[in-house]
């Protein structure tokens, strides 16, 4: 799969240093992956995908970061992974809706994965014409500020994709 406007929007919205621990949430085959594996040259990207062949593809695209433990790969659901608590600097999901699936409970897990003051970037990119984007949009700020979570919201256009970016630090 090509880098696409949602992959690279969502990398950059980490704001990453380079020694980061961070997780990315459904990392599909694993394209943002490898961009937050070169964007953390001393830190650490575990990738979580529930799908098998996810992961797998993951796996043969990036040996040599796997091998050098920057990205550690993990086939399980979110709310199964048993990830310890306070363990990540920032946990990024592109073009995953965690309000679909879990309804209002993510904001909570999320929240006990992050260390204090730890950032998440949600990015969607919806379908030409779709208004999918707003829906996740609305959904998700509403359930990130009912927690406690500040949001912000930038929207990025580039030859006819689209794809919006939640920002959201742990007040
Ligand atoms: C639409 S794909 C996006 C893949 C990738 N992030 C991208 O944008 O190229 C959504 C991915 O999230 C995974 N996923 C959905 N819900 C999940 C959950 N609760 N835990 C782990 N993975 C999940 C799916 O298996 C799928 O690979």
């Amino acid at each position: 799969m090509a880098i696409g406007l949602r992959h690279r929007v969502g990398v950059a919205a980490l704001e990453l240093e380079g020694d980061e621990q961070v997780l990315e949430i459904g990392c599909g085959p694993g394209v943002a992956t490898r961009l937050l594996a070169k964007a953390l040259p001393r830190g650490r990207v575990v990738a979580l995908d529930q799908s098998a062949k996810a992961i797998a593809q993951l796996t043969a695209g990036a040996s040599d970061e796997i091998a050098a433990g920057r990205i550690v790969p993990r086939t399980a659901a979110l709310e199964d992974a048993g990830l310890a608590p306070q363990s990540f600097d920032a946990i990024l999901a592109i073009n995953v809706d965690l309000n679909r699936r879990l309804g209002d409970r993510w904001p909570r897990l999320l929240a006990r994965f992050l260390k204090p003051s730890g950032r998440l970037v949600l990015a969607f990119e919806a379908p030409p014409g779709s208004r999918n984007g707003d829906l996740f949009t609305r959904n998700a700020t509403a359930a990130l500020t009912g927690f406690g979570f500040s949001v912000s919201e930038t929207r990025h256009d580039e030859d006819g994709q689209s794809v919006t970016v939640l920002h959201a630090v742990s007040t």
